[in-house]
């Protein structure tokens, strides 16, 4: 069996695991998480999703994909285009009012958004950074416009979607009469959204291009309040049960009602406890029929829903949830990531190993597949396994350095599980296979072996 040195593990980093100084460097350093067009000195608040970056972020999209499609008979996808009409951002409400309270610094030329100033800076007018003298506040509307066609005029402007939402509403029609779906029923979307933000901060948390998951839930009226609660508690069971997320960092907060979005009659956003405080992960909102109305008003034709059931014809009411997939990548990375002392070093020296904690369902690599040695045909039997393994798992074969820097090296990245081919594979037909977790190590028969790595994966509970 491979040798590691083994001991309890024990958590050494701040309370929360993770600071965002940390991240940043192990998203860089592993491949996760790129500044966008680095070479050329970066660009503010985007950023470029690395080899195991997009893997985590699809891992998490299929995650979502799965529970809110495929496990409910009555939630259909869509994929609409992001560059919509524009009359749909009227309808909407979002030229009117998508927009954030600024102020300029005189002095210094910073620039906040009002809302985000302490109370302080906002009661004596006065600048957080130097004490200057700021600006009366002005809208600043957060939609990004481009033009259409080849003249650059008024009349050719559109804007890139600032959420998938509105692509669901003005495809209900075509949903409702090109499918089955009766009512209640959901359409679901997953892709890009644009909002021209001011405080960028905090990484991936905030960016300029960013993903959603969402899904709108159309509903008979008088059954909206029903259909809220049901799902805020399955959107919060998802990041629990599917994501593996701390229970102890995530909340529920509801908007107040000066707080509430120009369509919301309710709104709870599930909160994450990131380590610059609690802030919004996704958003739950009663939508009313605002928006199906209207569209209905500005495309010149009711849009309504005929119920089989009694006859009756109504504007539905949406119940939405709206997760954020970039969002969601910052926090299973923070939520995972822990440093833990295994032992001591031959100076006597803490001996720490980073670790990231994934669900292995959306873990980059589920399978690293490790020859204990290269020579005596080790490395050939272990690159024909993960070849195998390959058809079932996200794997990775690795030949270079010491066991147990190739076990660490995995650990950084959160892979759950690694497969060690010794010469015992060439003569028993058995493996080691080594939990990310617990570090324990088990020998097992080659046969079998992808059957219980799933059970693993089915059974798996966080620690
Ligand atoms: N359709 C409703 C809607 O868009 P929202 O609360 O504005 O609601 C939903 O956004 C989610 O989208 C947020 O909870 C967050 O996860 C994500 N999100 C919003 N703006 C973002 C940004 N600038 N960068 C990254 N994620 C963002």
């Amino acid at each position: 069996m491979a040798k590691e040195k083994k001991a309890k593990a024990n958590t050494i980093s701040n309370e929360h695991g993770a600071s965002m100084d940390k991240i940043v460097s192990l998203c860089k350093r592993r491949g996760f998480v790129y500044p966008s067009s680095e070479i050329y000195g970066g660009l503010s608040a985007t950023w470029d999703y690395g080899p195991l970056g997009v893997e985590l972020k699809k891992n998490i999209q299929n995650a979502w994909w799965t529970e809110m499609v495929r496990r409910h008979d009555n939630i259909v996808g869509l994929d609409a285009a992001i560059m919509m009409h524009p009359r749909t951002w009227e309808a909407s409400g979002h030229v009117e009012n998508f927009s954030d309270p600024l102020v300029d610094c005189k002095k210094c030329k910073s620039r906040f958004r009002e809302d985000h100033l302490a109370p302080e800076a906002l009661e004596s007018k006065v600048c957080p950074e130097c004490g200057g003298e700021l600006t009366e506040p002005r809208q600043f509307n957060l939609m990004f416009t481009t033009h259409m066609g080849p003249v650059a005029d008024s009349g050719s402007v559109i804007y890139l979607r600032p959420e998938t939402a509105q692509g669901i509403f003005v495809n209900f029609k075509n949903v409702v009469d090109t499918t089955r779906v009766q009512i209640p029923f959901g359409i679901a979307q997953v892709g890009k959204a644009f909002r021209n933000e001011i405080t960028t901060k905090n990484f991936i948390f905030r960016t300029c291009e960013f993903e959603q998951m969402e899904m709108q839930y159309f509903v008979k009226p008088g059954t909206e309040d029903e259909s809220f609660e049901e799902w805020k508690a399955a959107r919060m069971a998802w990041y629990i049960d599917r994501l593996g997320i701390n229970p102890d960092r995530l909340r529920f907060e509801a908007h107040g009602p000066d707080e509430l979005a120009h369509y919301a009659k309710a709104a709870f956003d599930i909160e994450y406890e990131y380590p610059f405080g609690w802030q919004e992960l996704e958003g739950i909102h009663s939508r009313t029929d605002f928006d199906l109305g209207r569209h209905g008003e500005y495309c010149g034709k009711e849009i309504n829903y005929l119920d089989p059931t009694d006859n009756s014809r109504y504007v539905p009411y949406v119940i939405e949830t709206s997760s954020g997939l970039t969002r969601s990548v910052l926090v299973t990375l923070m939520d995972a990531y822990h440093e833990e002392k295994i032992g001591e070093d031959k100076n006597g020296k803490d001996d720490i190993r980073t670790v990231l904690h994934f669900h292995p369902s959306i873990a980059p690599i589920t399978v690293a597949v490790l020859p204990l040695v290269k020579k005596d045909g080790l490395a050939e039997l272990a690159q024909g396994l993960e070849k195998e393994l390959r058809e079932d798992f996200a794997t990775f074969y690795d030949q270079g350095g010491a066991i147990g820097r190739r076990y660490r090296r995995m650990d950084e990245i959160g892979t759950p599980f690694c497969i060690t081919v010794d010469y015992e594979t060439k003569e028993e037909k058995t493996v080691t296979l080594r939990f990310r977790d617990s570090m324990e190590q088990v020998r097992i028969p080659l046969d079998g072996l992808a059957e219980r790595i799933r059970k693993e994966i089915r059974n798996y509970k966080r620690v």
